[in-house]
């Protein structure tokens, strides 16, 4: 499994003794959640269950979602993983979370960039992200990370339920240069 060191972060595979940390840093969390697909979770039981379906994915073969950990202290911060691929694993759909007391000190733009060049680095040709409109910081990642925005769209806005939110779609595509 692959491991990404960036300046101030270590992006890891996930472990089994990870659902603690998650719990205890985003996945409780609305503020995390508010923008994105799933709902804060009420136990650490709900985030094992979670932990449990990504390391099933990742005895399978699934390489390509990874724990942010702080190289100061070891923390697990938040996540950043492909949640969507086409067939050949060219074209792929990037996300991540953080949790709230880490925000505003540049560790997801770190994390994307990072990502954004070990994907380029292993077959991927085009990478895609989007984030509700009310979010726009997420949107600023994208940006600072040199993707591109190219249209409004509308998607699921929480998993159990048929209610569609606005999002922003943005893109990067390989160059010979990366
Ligand atoms: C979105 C998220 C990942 C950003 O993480 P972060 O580490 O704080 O991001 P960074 O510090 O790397 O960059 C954030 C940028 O957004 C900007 N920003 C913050 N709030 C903003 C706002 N309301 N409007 C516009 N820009 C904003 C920051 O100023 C910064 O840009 P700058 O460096 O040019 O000043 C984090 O807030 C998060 O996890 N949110 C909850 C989950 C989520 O929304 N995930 C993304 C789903 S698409």
């Amino acid at each position: 499994m692959s491991t990404i060191t960036t300046e101030r972060l270590i992006l890891r595979p996930f472990t089994e003794t990870d659902a603690d940390k998650m719990f205890k840093s985003w996945t409780w969390d609305e503020r995390v959640s508010r923008y994105c697909r799933w709902h804060p979770h009420k136990s650490v039981e709900e985030t094992q269950v979670l932990l449990n379906h990504y390391l099933q994915k990742a005895k399978n073969g699934f390489d390509f979602r990874w724990g942010i950990e702080l190289k100061s202290d070891g923390s697990l911060i938040g996540i950043i993983d492909v949640v969507d691929f086409s067939h050949d694993n060219r074209i792929v759909n990037v996300g991540y979370n953080l949790a709230f007391e880490h925000w505003h000190k540049g560790y997801a733009t770190e994390a994307l960039k990072s990502v954004i060049k070990h994907l380029f680095n292993n077959g991927v040709e085009k990478i895609i992200a989007e984030h509700h409109i009310d979010n726009p910081a997420s949107g600023r990642v994208m940006e600072k990370c040199g993707m591109r925005f190219i249209k409004l769209s509308k998607t699921q806005a929480k998993f159990d339920s048929d209610t569609l939110c606005d999002v922003k779609v943005y893109e990067i595509i390989k160059t010979v240069e990366e």
